[in-house]
């Protein structure tokens, strides 16, 4: 197996869940990352394994050729081949995994398998600024919802996550109880920039420690709205034929949106702000899908500045998932010589660490 000794370039592939991306970093910097977004999903609203590794497979070749024509790189100059290998979809993982293996055994260079928790985190590592070590990273997707200690790009602990749905889940599963399509994170952040965050109250769960727990909202909101389109806001009679709640809906949605959305990032920010206290750290940053969020955004910057950290968001683009985040936590394994063997096997669930 040949290592560069020139400089370093690394492709990427992405492939956990529904996006297909390929990506490039050269020395490290990123200087290619294309996204297919597979829209096939939406009429079932929610991602459909089966359809997902389909999608995959059309749309890998060419999207790995656009991110190295777009880096202007031919295969023959990539140092190494990296991928992710878990957590995701099994089937989805599977295209990815060995679509780089064969890259990396025809080009006769190094594999490296990413853990895509660990990207997400090292997305505030490709623009700068970018935040000095210690950090801790709010790392908040459709799949997952972590405060993560981070000591080095290698080095990093699970200090708080979920003990049921994640962030993202929340969002979507909220939309769908107000008739919205999947993804409905999206929507929510669209329809709560009209409306007013204090107008209704969901309650704020009690867990201990840094752990999160987002299912009790979704069953807050379910009655809620069963109570509410019937005019009964203050009662628990569940009394709301489909009509009456489809009215309430219609008539408040942006209000219910943006006090969804308030709670979901009250519950966030008031663990991200123990986990600093706790900790002592003052470089915090945001990752995953959910960090696309405005309202989150604008609230932890302010956050931020009222408890005098430093604050980091990725682009917009490295937020959702994406082969950029790959290739620069590849990257940093490339120079520990963290490479994987041509039999290593894609795994749909695996911690980070
Ligand atoms: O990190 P990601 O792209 O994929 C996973 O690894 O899960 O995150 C996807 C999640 C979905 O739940 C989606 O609804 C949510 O991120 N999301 C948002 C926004 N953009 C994406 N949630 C709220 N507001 C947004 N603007
Ligand atoms: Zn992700």
């Amino acid at each position: 197996m040949q290592k560069a000794t020139g400089d370093i370039t690394i492709l990427a592939i992405e492939s956990s869940c529904d996006e297909t991306s390929a990506g490039i970093c050269k020395n490290g910097k990123i200087v290619s990352n294309i996204i297919a977004t597979q829209k096939v999903h939406e009429q079932y609203g929610g991602v459909i394994p089966e359809l997902a590794s389909r999608a995959h497979m059309q749309h890998i070749v060419p999207v790995t050729e656009a991110a190295l024509q777009k880096a202007g790189c031919s295969k023959t100059s990539l140092s190494a081949i990296a991928f992710t290998q878990s957590p995701g979809l099994i089937g989805s993982l599977l295209v990815g995994s060995q679509f780089a293996k064969s890259m990396a055994l025809a080009l006769n260079i190094p594999l490296i398998a990413v853990h895509h928790m660990q990207a997400h985190v090292l997305a505030n590592l490709i623009d700068d600024p970018q935040p000095g070590f210690p950090y801790l990273c709010l790392t908040v997707s459709g799949g997952h919802t972590q405060i993560v200690l981070c000591e080095s790009p290698l080095t990093m602990t699970v200090i708080g996550e979920t003990i049921d749905d994640a962030a993202g889940e929340a969002f979507d599963k909220s939309a769908k109880l107000l008739g919205l399509p999947y993804p409905g994170g999206p929507l929510i952040d669209t329809f709560a920039k009209e409306g007013n965050p204090g107008r209704f109250s969901f309650p704020e769960p009690k867990i201990p420690g840094l752990d999160f727990s987002f299912s009790g909202l979704k069953t807050s909101i379910l009655y809620f709205l069963q109570n509410a389109g019937a005019g009964n806001i203050y009662k628990q009679e569940l009394t709301a034929t489909e009509d009456e709640k489809r009215n309430f809906i219609q008539q408040n949605l942006p209000d219910i949106c943006a006090s969804v959305q308030a709670r979901i990032i009250s519950i966030l920010l008031n663990k991200l702000k123990k986990a600093a206290v706790q900790t002592g750290i003052r470089n915090i940053c945001l990752a995953g899908g959910v960090s696309a969020n405005s309202g989150l955004r604008a609230a932890f910057v302010e956050t931020g500045k009222k408890e005098g950290w430093q604050t980091f968001i990725p682009a917009l683009e490295y937020c959702t998932d994406n082969a950029a985040m790959i290739a620069i936590t590849a990257y940093y394994k490339y120079l520990a010589g963290q490479f994987a063997d041509l039999k290593i096997t894609a795994s749909a669930r695996e911690e980070l660490q």
